[in-house]
């Protein structure tokens, strides 16, 4: 099997082994975004669609919106459903403590907001989001969503706290990715995130940040696809 049929085979049985063992009927379930999440989504509404469940989705992005549309589940919103039961989600790195780096994919601030209120968050990624310490595996920097505005003097706020911040461009459009909730992201690379939480506390705290990729202690159970078709469920 080449790379990347290898790559898609383990997201799509560590999303499947996910969906199976924790969906249960009449649920409010959280769709994170991503191209993990697909599988897990087709695997809820094939689910779904054999046993009645009754379960209403929250989107975390406007992919996962489509995504539930799409699959013909039942679209509902947080200020209907703010108690939501389970979260399924990916990862760009997941490290030893179940901390993870999100905003690969330009979205972290409903994903968190959605993880946030969630009574179980399942992570489901492939065997190279797998490290011991954030930074490790996932080179591209910490995301960070932030207002337009603030853009120039957050960034020189990151380099003072030791971070190389890159403003994030879009494909196919000249200038910035701009994000569902209308802001910018910075990738900011601090290397090696040995204190995961100290470093989240001092990027919230500058004016002009909204939300970090940074998900601290929200994880409740990883599945990872392996390369040899096997899924490691941390913890
Ligand atoms: C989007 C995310 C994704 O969950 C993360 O990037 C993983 O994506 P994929 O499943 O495609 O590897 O945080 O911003």
């Amino acid at each position: 099997m080449v790379g990347q049929d290898k790559i898609e085979l383990a997201k799509k049985k560590a999303a499947e082994k996910a969906v199976e063992d924790n969906l249960q009927k009449n649920m409010i379930v959280g769709i994170g975004s991503g191209s993990t999440v697909v599988y897990a989504v087709q695997k809820i509404a094939q689910m779904n669609r054999k046993n009645d469940l009754q379960l209403k989705c929250i989107p975390t992005s406007f992919q996962a919106y489509q995504l539930i549309v799409e699959n013909d589940l039942t679209l509902v919103s947080l200020d209907q459903y703010p108690e939501i039961d389970l979260d399924f989600d990916g990862a760009d790195e997941i490290d030893a403590n179940l901390n993870l780096i999100k905003g690969g994919g330009g979205c972290l601030v409903q994903e968190k907001i959605i993880a946030s209120n969630s009574t179980k968050v399942i992570i489901i990624a492939d065997y190279r989001k797998n490290s011991k310490l954030l930074g490790e595996k996932w080179k591209k920097g910490v995301p960070i969503e932030v207002i337009p505005m603030a853009y120039v003097p957050v960034m020189r706020k990151m380099e003072k706290i030791g971070g190389h911040p890159v403003l994030r461009m879009a494909k196919a459009k000249a200038g910035p990715l701009v994000t569902d909730n209308g802001n910018f992201i910075v990738d900011v690379d601090f290397g090696r995130i040995k204190t995961p939480s100290e470093l989240e506390g001092k990027l919230l705290a500058i004016p002009g940040v909204v939300d970090t990729g940074l998900f601290i202690g929200m994880t409740s159970k990883a599945y990872i696809g392996q390369q040899d078709g096997n899924i490691l469920i941390k913890p």
